[in-house]
């Protein structure tokens, strides 16, 4: 027998997916699909069509079918056999046979199909085998995953010592350019020293590994850069202390971008950490509020640990509307005074006001780039500030099997997070059967875990439920469950309400951008 190609196409004929064992064209194979539902009679029971060079042997899959094209001389009852099990293989992996599920599952198909059929040969395996040599394959490419990262982090590594660079060839020019004008530049007029400096941007290299053999699984994520640059506390930042070395003249600002991308001119939010978040178009008064979360909750409740890190960044670009003050709304949520504040030192201090505005009134804000005006940080174990809670229940059956439970809920007005995946571990070999769900979920190879994807939580969908059973009764295996969003607004409630000019008291148009990224976020 001779198999040429094991294909899932629509009812129109359009491939959705093929592997071809035989020497084959993609005009070829694509033209068979498509002339192939022209072949089948009406209301047939038959499950083979044959032309005068091939034959089909199909069966519908849904709304697909799912098919072999074999030469005629195949045997026959062998080729249903073997489709049979292509069709197992395909509801074993994808939960529903429509054309999106098996295209998220497309390469784990096809390395499926690949052992099967060798060749256009069939090969003695069952479905079980199939499994265990897929299982093996994802440790494989759990491996592949560990070269990448080791490769994103020597890019990282790159990218720090040029912006290093960049950042001393800038510090140099501003040094001349004082020395120029006479020093004292960063308030008043809004002309700085900083403005005339050109921006210098470079484009980040490829941090994705090329790869040749296969492409790559779904599951394998776009390194993203992650923002470290919050750093608070008395901590003085290398920029701090040249600034310092430069007789602390400016007003200071901080690296609010990720330590890998110099802050010229550049919003503070770095890209990649944005997800579906919207974009926010810039005022020429803009306030950006970055937070960073880590939490720990326990599986049994209660909370281990907290931190929470913001700052707000001003971002200036019109120099007559720089002298202004900022008026914070109140908080959802409000820490109290649990929230360490820490303003700039030109700032006046933050009180119960709750108003941003300069020491010495007569003077502006510096243009031109955003600078950190204040910071918070939170760390504790009150479980009243978590944003989200997450609650994990597996209880064991009597059958060896285990019935998961999952919640979640968010528990501050002030947030709504973004991209929302909650990755539950699975016993090892296990497969779930999920029996209700909001959001979505898949199957997540590499880490062998229950991928649950909740596009938007925000005050008004707060809540949502997953239940599962699998096999395996050790509830520990279940944890930790990892928890990654991005969000928009800020847990500790630092927005702006109004930005109005100190001279005239008038209302000053401003944009704001608010970010929330996570850390860690588990359940242990
Ligand atoms: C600005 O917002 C603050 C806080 O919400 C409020 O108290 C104040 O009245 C507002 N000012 C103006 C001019 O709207």
């Amino acid at each position: 027998m001779v198999v040429l190609a094991a294909s899932i196409c629509t009812k129109g004929g359009k491939a959705v997916i093929s592997r071809q064992f035989r020497d084959m064209t993609r005009t070829r194979i694509e033209s068979l699909l498509a002339s192939f539902p022209k072949l089948i009679p009406t209301n047939s029971q038959h499950t083979s069509v044959e032309t005068a060079d091939v034959r089909y042997v199909y069966q519908p899959l849904e709304d697909l079918y799912i098919l072999l094209i074999t030469n005629k001389a195949s045997n026959i009852l062998q080729d249903i056999e073997t489709l049979h099990l292509f069709a197992r293989v395909v509801s074993d992996m994808c939960r529903s046979a429509d054309e999106r599920e098996i295209l998220k599952s497309s390469f784990e198909l096809l390395g499926a199909f690949d052992e099967i059929v060798s060749l256009g040969y069939r090969e003695q395996v069952n479905l079980m085998q199939v499994r265990s040599v897929l299982e093996m394959e994802s440790h494989e490419e759990k491996i592949q995953d560990i070269i990448a990262r080791n490769k994103e982090a020597e890019a990282k590594e790159e990218l720090k010592r040029r912006a290093k660079q960049l950042e001393m060839q800038r510090r140099e020019q501003q040094k001349r350019a004082a020395g120029q004008g006479g020093g004292s530049s960063y308030l008043g007029s809004g002309v700085t020293g900083y403005s005339s400096i050109p921006q210098q941007r470079f484009e980040a290299p490829d941090i994705n590994p090329a790869r040749t053999s296969s492409p790559a699984p779904s599951s394998l994520r776009t390194p993203a850069f992650k923002g470290s640059g919050m750093k608070l506390g008395s901590k003085k930042t290398k920029q701090a202390e040249l600034l310092d070395a430069l007789g602390g003249e400016g007003l200071a600002y901080e690296d609010v971008s990720t330590p890998s991308i110099p802050a010229v001119n550049e919003p503070s939010v770095p890209k990649n950490t944005r997800g579906t978040l919207p974009p926010v178009k810039a005022e020429s008064i803009h306030v950006i509020v970055k937070e960073q979360i880590s939490v720990t909750l326990m599986r049994e409740g209660g909370l281990k640990s907290m931190e929470l890190k913001g700052d707000m960044n001003l971002h200036i670009t019109d120099p007559s509307q720089a002298q202004i003050k900022l008026a914070l709304n109140t908080p959802t949520t409000d820490f109290g005074t649990d929230l360490q504040f820490k303003q700039h030192p030109k700032v006046a201090k933050f009180d119960d006001e709750r108003v941003i505005a300069l020491a010495d009134s007569t003077r502006g804000f510096l243009v031109g780039q955003p600078i950190a005006v204040l910071r918070w940080r939170y760390a504790g174990k009150d479980e009243s500030y978590v944003p989200l809670s997450i609650n994990c229940w597996p209880s064991p059956s009597n059958d060896g099997t285990c019935e998961v439970n999952m919640e979640y809920e968010l528990e501050n007005e002030g947030v709504t997070l973004h991209d929302v995946v909650i990755s539950i571990p699975l016993p090892p070999g296990s497969y779930p059967t999920v029996s209700s769900h909001s959001g979505e979920w898949a199957l997540n190879p590499s880490s062998h875990s229950l991928d649950w994807s909740i596009p938007t939580i925000s005050p008004e969908d707060q809540s949502g439920s997953l239940e599962f059973t699998v096999g395996g009764d050790d509830i520990s295996a279940f944890f930790p469950v990892k928890v990654s969003f991005v969000g928009q607004g800020s847990i500790a409630g630092i927005t702006a309400a109004n930005v109005t000019r100190v001279d005239n008291g008038e209302e000053a148009v401003f944009s704001a951008d608010s970010i929330v990224t996570t850390d860690t976020y588990v359940v242990v």
